[in-house]
């Protein structure tokens, strides 16, 4: 039997729009049907105390500063490690968490201008004890997406009403990231069908002892 890698920390990352959430659901209901347990869990949440900090950090009323955005995203990730995701890699689990530090370093590092090295420094505990052992970035132009598709979707929450030239900004922080990070981040790029899409995330996983 074909021996799965040590740790299984999965990251899923990209712009607003590009379809992760239907390929996070694609990729459970595949893990379910070939019986292969995981732990779904998102950021910013994933915790009482981290989703209390994203109804703050979503909610479009706030006027919130990049320093204390990043901050607060950084905060909730350190209760997110602590509570989910170190015991799940304790008990040796496979984690798949829908954005996470890389979000941090495209939205604030890039996006908001604060720079990728002073994020990376602010989320200090992250970056020590807890890094994704693969992400997965959906390579896709936000300004391509439903952004851009009238009517399809209401957006509604704080970092969505941004402007699309912060949205771009976002993803050419994630392109920069998928340069800088080789190793760990896998760009795929979302095919018009979701199931071939479905299907890069599957082969980038098994090809790295992640899942059979
Ligand atoms: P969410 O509704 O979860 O976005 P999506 O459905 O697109 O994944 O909202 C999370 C928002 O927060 C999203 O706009 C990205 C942003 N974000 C950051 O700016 N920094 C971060 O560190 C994280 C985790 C998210």
């Amino acid at each position: 039997m074909e021996k799965l890698a040590k740790s299984r920390f999965i990251t899923l990352e990209g712009c607003e729009g590009v379809g992760k959430s239907t390929q996070l659901k694609m990729l459970k209901e595949y893990l379910e049907k070939t019986g292969q347990p995981a732990v779904f869990t998102r950021e910013p949440g994933g915790t009482p105390v981290a989703e209390a900090i994203r109804n703050i950090l979503l909610d479009k009323s706030m006027e919130i500063s990049p320093s204390v955005e990043a901050y607060l995203f950084a905060t909730a990730r350190v209760d997110h490690i602590d509570r989910v995701i170190l015991p799940a890699k304790e008990r040796g689990e496979l984690i798949i968490c829908d954005r996470y530090i890389d979000s941090s370093l495209a939205y604030q590092g890039v996006a908001r201008e604060l720079g990728i090295d002073n994020v990376l420094a602010l989320n200090s505990y992250a970056v020590e004890k807890c890094m994704p052992d693969k992400t997965i970035f959906i390579d896709m132009d936000p300004n391509n997406s439903w952004r851009k598709q009238n009517g399809k979707k209401i957006l509604d929450d704080r970092m969505e009403l941004e402007s699309d030239s912060f949205h771009g900004k976002c993803y050419e922080g994630y392109k920069e990231l998928a340069k800088r990070y080789p190793d760990r981040i896998a760009a795929i790029a979302p095919n018009l069908d979701k199931k071939t899409t479905h299907e890069s995330i599957l082969d980038v996983l098994r090809a790295g002892g992640f899942i059979k």
